[in-house]
């Protein structure tokens, strides 16, 4: 089954994703990467000239796409789950939640000219504030990052898959 990382932007889900590809020889994509690929342009500039509902349209074709071709794990965009049909997407795989309170989170994008939508801490809190029961609505498991390490994090995740292995 494929594990789907969620998490508002800055939570690491690229990060993660590479690294729990690294540990459990599962093969890896980004969903931003392969959106921008797909679509011949970078997110940014989407979101500029196309608006942000066009970005959504991609966002759903490319999560389908990626799910229908077994890919081992796949990092989203933190946007995902506002769409219905996404959040239906991802109750079906493995879906884990990278969370972290969103002050950490809005150090870490701040001014970060290839995230649209970091550009004010108003704009991102509530943002933030509006998914927080989407991204639990839509998960399996739900890893509290503050203070850990990109490595424990994924260590953390491992363990709780080996767990559901052994039930
Ligand atoms: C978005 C997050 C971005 C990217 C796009 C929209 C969002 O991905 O998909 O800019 O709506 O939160 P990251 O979460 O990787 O920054």
């Amino acid at each position: 089954m494929t594990i789907c990382l969620i998490g508002f932007m800055g939570s690491g889900k690229t990060t993660i994703g590479r690294l729990l590809s690294e540990e459990l020889g599962k093969s890896w994509i980004d969903l931003d990467s392969f959106v921008e690929q797909q679509y011949g342009q970078p997110i940014a500039e989407i979101f500029a000239k196309k608006g942000e509902g066009y970005f959504r349209m991609l966002e759903t074709k490319a999560l389908k796409c990626l799910l229908k071709q077994e890919i081992g794990i796949i990092s989203t965009g933190g946007g995902v789950v506002e769409q219905p049909e996404n959040r239906a997407l991802l109750q079906k795989a493995y879906t884990v939640y990278l969370s972290y309170p969103v002050d950490t989170l809005y150090q870490r994008v701040q001014g970060d000219a290839d995230r649209p939508l970091a550009t004010s801490y108003e704009v991102f809190s509530q943002r933030y504030m509006k998914r927080l029961p989407l991204y639990e609505q839509c998960c399996q498991l739900q890893i509290f990052g503050e203070g850990k390490s990109p490595t424990q994090v994924t260590q953390d995740i491992i363990y709780f898959l080996e767990q559901e292995r052994s039930l």
